[in-house]
């Protein structure tokens, strides 16, 4: 058995911006004082590739805890000056020792996941998808930072594609699934009064990765953020579903930075 901590949209760039004080060390003490042998981070760690790593091997060698991560959508952001696309963000993350990409083993539980990606799948029925692509760059800031020269939709189907694989090859195996983004139409934001939100579920996630785990029985977790709304530990679909992001500090209940990373980080045994 292995004690797991999971947390997500940790956004530390930008809390500490909207606090106006480093945060990464308390954050650290925070950790080193919890009792689990390892921490998962599903995403939105920082503003960019080499932040996020940079984060990782701090956190990794302070605390001595295990740290596996992988990318959210700010985390593959580039700057508009730099030439770079977020292919190249994504591969420094993709190549490092933390990230998951390949299954890997954790207790009892066999650990399957990547980034993910959104396929407007997920976006309001009435608005045809191509909409969805035309206004992308007038309300989402992916449009601008996170280039992948490529459809959405085609960036999420190279992550089914791997995670067919994967699934397939642990169907005996209790897996636990991870990745950055929505899964299941049942944990998007609805607003009656906010119509720019509403439109923007489209960016949250796709149906078709809810679909390809629940064809899995053996998957009994499934971990997900991007979404700022905290759902807890929820049954699902025969599931636990864990959404249970830190977010910005506007989205958090209280004020206190240490006792939001309580409230927003889940322990399981694996
Ligand atoms: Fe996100």
């Amino acid at each position: 058995m292995l004690k797991a901590l999971i947390m997500s949209d940790l956004h530390l760039d930008i809390n500490e911006e909207l606090l106006g004080r480093s945060v990464t060390s308390e954050f650290i003490n925070w950790l080193s004082r919890k009792s689990c042998d390892v921490f998962i981070i599903a995403g939105d760690l920082a503003g960019e590739a080499l932040d996020a790593i940079e984060l990782v091997e701090r956190i990794q060698a302070e605390t001595n805890k295990d740290v596996y991560f992988i990318a959210g959508n700010h985390d593959v952001w580039v700057p508009e000056d730099n030439k770079e696309n977020s292919w190249n963000s994504y591969d420094l993350m993709y190549n490092h020792p933390s990230y998951i990409n390949k299954p890997i083993k954790l207790g009892g539980h066999t650990v399957i996941g990547d980034m993910g990606w959104y396929d407007y799948s997920l976006g309001l029925q009435h608005v045809p998808q191509i909409k969805f692509k035309e206004e992308k760059k007038h309300i989402w800031k992916d449009a601008f930072y996170a280039r992948w020269e490529m459809d959405d939709e085609d960036v999420l189907n190279k992550m089914l594609k791997n995670w067919r694989v994967d699934l397939e090859k642990y169907k005996d195996n209790p897996v636990m699934f991870i990745n950055h983004f929505i899964p299941y139409k049942e944990f998007l934001t609805w607003l009656p009064d906010d119509d720019k939100m509403n439109f923007c579920q489209a960016y949250m996630g796709s149906n078709r990765i809810g679909q390809l785990v629940d064809r899995y029985q053996n998957v009994d977790y499934v971990v997900f953020g991007h979404t700022h709304k905290r759902h807890g530990v929820v049954e699902h679909h025969g599931k636990k579903v864990i959404c249970q992001p830190f977010g910005y500090v506007h989205n958090w209940v209280g004020n206190n930075f240490v006792e939001e990373l309580d409230k927003s980080s889940v322990m399981i045994d694996l």
